[in-house]
């Protein structure tokens, strides 16, 4: 089998807009890699449940995430798009993988012990908050990743113990019942390294120093605008791998252009404001279209209701002939 056979699948969370960080460091890799392998891409709207209780948000960031991976040009001809709860079967095969997962590996799962702790820390009740759909949420990953005969997972580094999880409950299950399901792998993309927030720090949520990725122009200078720099004088040279200016602009930029603005802050005479508009013109440049075709999609949702669609009917072919193997394997 080549590299190219194989398959590649990944969830995405309907829990808001993406920010640069998350553009740069998992989405931009996973639309090239969907360039060239077989892809399965859904919206992971099920596993948000356990956090959002709210159907019409999960409803609305479910489109945004369709919207954005459109606009940043997905390949949807090569990549099947749709919706995680589109596909019954995978209901089926939470159920029966309920069945052969120890229930000692989701006692270990970093996220629930995670939520143990902090309700430890809190004086509260250990179990508080805590639903079954976050302490079994990594069968139901399990079962996106065996619905799909997924080869490889493009993951963060916060997802590969589940990923892990999945591999071992593929193995336990072809070990009881003969060999049913290929082992994935997770993979973990590093390459981009952090991409700095507006404070410097790692950009995250948890750090309130993001930049959303389709921020409206006048946000996005806004933030930019933001960052937190030294205060060294126009005139003085900087150290461009000390910037965030920097960091964030090569990212954005050519190689040649890249050069010469390291160069820039190296000679001294551009000042912090000079720097961040180039940045923020780079960024705009390179935003706006993708930015406008979102907006286009996202005033027009039957369009995306009509890819998900497509995309969940091509799912179900797939997800059927699994969901054959296993009835057969487990029931008879
Ligand atoms: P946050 O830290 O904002 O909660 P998530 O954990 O939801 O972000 O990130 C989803 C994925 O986006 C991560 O697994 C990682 O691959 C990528 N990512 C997030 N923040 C950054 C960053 N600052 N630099 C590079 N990649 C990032
Ligand atoms: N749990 C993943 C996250 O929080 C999303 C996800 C759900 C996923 N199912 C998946 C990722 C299957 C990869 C494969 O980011």
């Amino acid at each position: 089998m080549s590299n190219t056979d194989k398959v590649v699948l990944t969830g995405i969370k309907p829990t808001g807009m993406p920010h640069l960080g998350n553009f740069i460091g998992a989405l931009k890799p996973l639309i090239e890699q969907s360039k060239t392998h077989k892809t399965f891409m859904f919206i992971a709207d099920l596993h948000a449940l356990n956090t959002v209780h709210d159907a019409k948000q999960i409803k609305q960031h479910t489109y945004e995430i369709a919207a954005l991976m459109i606009a940043l040009g997905l390949d949807i001809n090569n990549t099947i798009l749709f919706r995680q709860s589109d596909v019954n079967e995978i209901y089926q095969l939470n159920t029966m993988l309920m069945n052969i997962t120890p229930k000692g590996l989701m006692n270990r799962a970093h996220s629930y012990k995670a939520a143990m702790d902090k309700n430890i820390a809190a004086g509260a009740d250990v179990d508080s908050g805590i639903n079954m759909g976050l302490y079994t949420y990594p069968v139901l990953m399990t079962a996106d990743i065996l619905l799909y005969n997924a080869d490889i997972v493009p993951v963060g580094a916060d997802q590969k113990q589940h990923v892990e999880f999945a591999r071992d409950i593929a193995g336990y299950f072809n070990h009881t019942y003969g060999n049913t399901f290929k082992l994935p792998e997770p993979v973990i993309g590093q390459d981009t390294g952090l991409i700095p927030g507006l404070d410097g720090r790692k950009m995250s949520k948890s750090y309130d120093n993001t930049i959303a990725l389709f921020a409206p122009e006048k946000e996005l200078k806004k933030k930019v605008m933001r960052i937190i720099t030294d205060s060294k004088l126009p005139e003085e040279p900087k150290n461009p791998d000390e910037s965030t200016i920097f960091h964030l602009y090569k990212h954005f930029a050519t190689e040649s252009e890249t050069k010469q603005f390291a160069e820039m802050f190296r000679q001294g005479g551009m000042g912090y404001g000079t720097a961040k508009t180039m940045l923020f013109e780079k960024m705009n440049a390179v935003l706006a279209e993708p930015r406008a075709e979102y907006e286009r999609l996202m005033a027009n949702t039957a369009e995306l209701d009509v890819i998900l669609e497509n995309g969940a009917n091509l799912a179900r072919q797939v997800a059927t002939k699994t969901m054959q193997r296993v009835k057969k394997a487990m029931l008879g």
